[in-house]
């Protein structure tokens, strides 16, 4: 089982039907090849987890890298896993506005999404315990 996460930020143009499309193809797409995964959507920034077999998860990711709803692409972290961590979904979606009404973990992700631009460290525990929170946030366990 392969892994990867990336984050990136979106063009100015992008308008919520870009993202309706994007994420009808992901799950379209990574069904077919048994990819898993879950994209946020944060103050025009995008963070993908991508999961699956390697060759799999490298390409949807050789495309993404080239697609022109978003640039910056940045990897931070790839490689084996020994199981998915969004399993349930094809392609989960995470989006999160700047209101002011936020519970403590939506307080822990935003704190960790502006450190994920900068993160120093890449390790596999800590982008495991960025992923954990957002599955807590969409309701896994
Ligand atoms: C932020 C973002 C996330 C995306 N995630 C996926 C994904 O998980 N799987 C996928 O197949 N395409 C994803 N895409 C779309 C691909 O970039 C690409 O448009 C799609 O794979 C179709 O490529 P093709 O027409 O060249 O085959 C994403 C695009 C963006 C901008």
């Amino acid at each position: 089982m392969y892994q990867l996460t990336y984050h990136s930020v979106a063009v100015p143009s992008l308008v919520p039907g870009d993202l309706d499309d994007i994420l009808e193809e992901s799950r379209t797409r990574n069904a077919l090849r048994d990819v898993t995964g879950c994209l946020i959507y944060h103050n025009k920034r995008f963070v993908q987890i991508l999961e699956g077999g390697k060759i799999d998860v490298l390409r949807i990711y050789g495309k993404i890298i080239g697609d022109r709803r978003h640039h910056k692409v940045t990897l931070l972290w790839e490689g084996p896993v020994n199981r998915r961590y969004f399993e349930e979904w094809n392609m989960a979606f995470y989006r999160i506005d700047n209101g002011s009404n936020v519970n403590e973990d939506e307080q822990t992700f935003r704190h960790n999404m502006r450190l994920l631009s900068d993160f120093s460290d890449k390790s596999t525990s800590s982008m495991l315990s960025f992923w954990a929170t957002v599955r807590k946030l969409l309701g896994g366990s």
